[in-house]
């Protein structure tokens, strides 16, 4: 079913969401499905559970071409559960981010290039991947949002704020 996308300023978005131990049960099914359905209804690109009023370990990573990110890469929705980073390359880069929790402000923000996660997919089992680019910066931000962190905690200047008006203006050009 298809939730309300919680609003920067809801509780739930800035507490810690426990580990989901439960990976087979109706509960996590319809969590799962309740995500999907959720995000498939936008031009998101990811969404976490706490974004749907749940406070659980779980994301689902959903890169594709929007209007809200023409230049995105396709993936499968992937759903993530108790994910975890293995690793983090040194280097960060800035792009833009924006959030369904944030609606109308865009910022550049500093991520990790490369890095390597696990988490257990839908099926129970262990999966560990790289990832780099647009793709790892959204494990990133959606990750956050297991922490009780948004994206505009991890922006380096109020200068690196944008509203989306001027976001899309931008991106116009730049297409
Ligand atoms: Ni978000």
């Amino acid at each position: 079913m298809k939730r309300d996308i919680a609003q920067l300023g809801a509780k739930v978005l800035r507490q810690t969401a426990t580990s989901v131990e439960d990976v087979g049960s109706i509960d996590t099914s319809q969590l799962i499905e309740d995500l999907r359905s959720s995000l498939a209804s936008t031009q998101g690109v990811g969404l976490a559970a706490p974004q749907i009023g749940i406070s659980k370990q779980l994301i689902v990573v959903a890169s594709r071409p929007t209007s809200r990110y023409p230049k995105a890469p396709f993936m499968e929705p992937t759903i993530m559960i108790n994910p975890r980073f293995i690793n983090r390359s040194d280097a960060k880069e800035k792009d833009w981010e924006g959030c369904l929790s944030i609606p109308g402000i865009r910022a550049l923000v500093p991520r990790y290039v490369n890095i390597s996660v696990q988490y257990t997919n839908e099926q129970g089992l262990h999966v560990e991947l790289e990832l780099d680019g647009f793709i790892a910066r959204v494990f990133q931000h959606e990750y956050d949002h297991l922490i009780g962190k948004v994206f505009l905690d991890r922006v380096e200047s109020n200068i690196d704020l944008f509203s989306e008006t001027e976001y899309l203006k931008l991106i116009e050009v730049a297409v």
